[in-house]
């Protein structure tokens, strides 16, 4: 059986743990040509390279140090997957950072420390990847946002950055849509990842009442990889449990007693 992205090669950041490293595992069980893992250093990525391998499937799987905050790191993996592939099919723009800080609390070497992995990495990733998704000819570029950047949150700089990332999604699906590229984010809620908060009491808010799986996000990001969703760009996915469609007014009308689950 041919799988949902045969034939294609991925380029997936922030890939050694967490949402990148089951995607990478998801892209080979969906029969992907390639699967290029990276992530701040190369020894980080051993787990992911061998979960892929231990699938057995002819998914060819490259761990590539990649800091996505670094202008030169991008060129040459641009440089290297051009020589090896000749073109680049997926890229998720996956890495990120967190820092739970107040505007008032947050120092500028936080925040800039953050925007630079969260927002800049996703400037820089879209620019050096664009002319090889180009040469797909139906390219398609997955920026990962937050429900942070759907709502206000309570980190400032994670906050902002999530919000550039919707909106750098929607600029460049208009000026990638002549190239064949396009251009979709997915916005998680609460998903169980070594980045998450150990609050379980938050998930009450959210309409289904439990977190998220990072196989239920891993689903949505190769729907927007592969041709299925040909049509979509500039779009979203918001997985997040029905949360910011109420879920915490339902939450506090439950608490006052005006809204019952039967
Ligand atoms: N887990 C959630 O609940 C959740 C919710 C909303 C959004 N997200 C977003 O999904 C993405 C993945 O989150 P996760 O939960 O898997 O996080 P994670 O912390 O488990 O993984 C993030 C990965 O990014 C890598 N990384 C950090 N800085 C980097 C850099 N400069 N260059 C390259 N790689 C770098 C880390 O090494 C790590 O492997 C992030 O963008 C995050 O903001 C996650």
């Amino acid at each position: 059986m041919r799988g949902r992205l045969a034939g294609k090669v991925a380029l997936i950041t922030g890939a050694s743990r967490g949402l990148g490293a089951l995607e990478a595992v998801m892209f080979a069980k969906e029969g992907a040509q390639a699967v290029i893992v990276s992530d701040v250093s190369q020894s980080a990525l051993q787990e992911t390279v061998k979960a892929v391998e231990e699938l057995g499937g002819a998914t060819t799987v490259i761990p590539l140090e990649l800091n996505v905050t670094l202008e030169e790191d991008w060129t040459q993996a641009a440089i290297s997957i051009e020589k090896r592939f000749g073109k680049l099919d997926i890229l998720v723009n996956n890495a990120g950072i967190t820092k739970r800080e107040r505007f008032v609390d947050c120092s500028l070497a936080d925040w800039n420390r953050v925007i630079a992995v969260n927002q800049t990495g996703v400037f820089l990733g879209m620019k050096y990847s664009a002319p090889l998704l180009r040469k797909s000819g139906r390219g398609s570029i997955i920026n990962m946002s937050s429900i942070a950047g759907v709502t206000g949150y309570f980190a400032a700089p994670y906050t902002a950055s999530k919000w550039a990332v919707r909106g750098m999604t929607k600029a460049a699906a208009q000026e990638f849509g002549g190239w064949g590229i396009r251009v979709n984010s997915v916005n998680p809620g609460f998903i169980w990842t070594p980045l998450t908060l150990p609050a379980k009491q938050m998930v009450e808010a959210f309409t289904l009442e439990r977190a998220g799986e990072p196989e239920e996000v891993a689903q949505a990001v190769i729907f927007l990889a592969s041709d299925e969703s040909s049509y979509m760009t500039g779009g979203e996915i918001t997985l997040d449990g029905g949360m910011t469609a109420g879920g915490e007014i339902r939450l506090i009308a439950k608490e006052l007693g005006i809204y019952r689950d039967e």
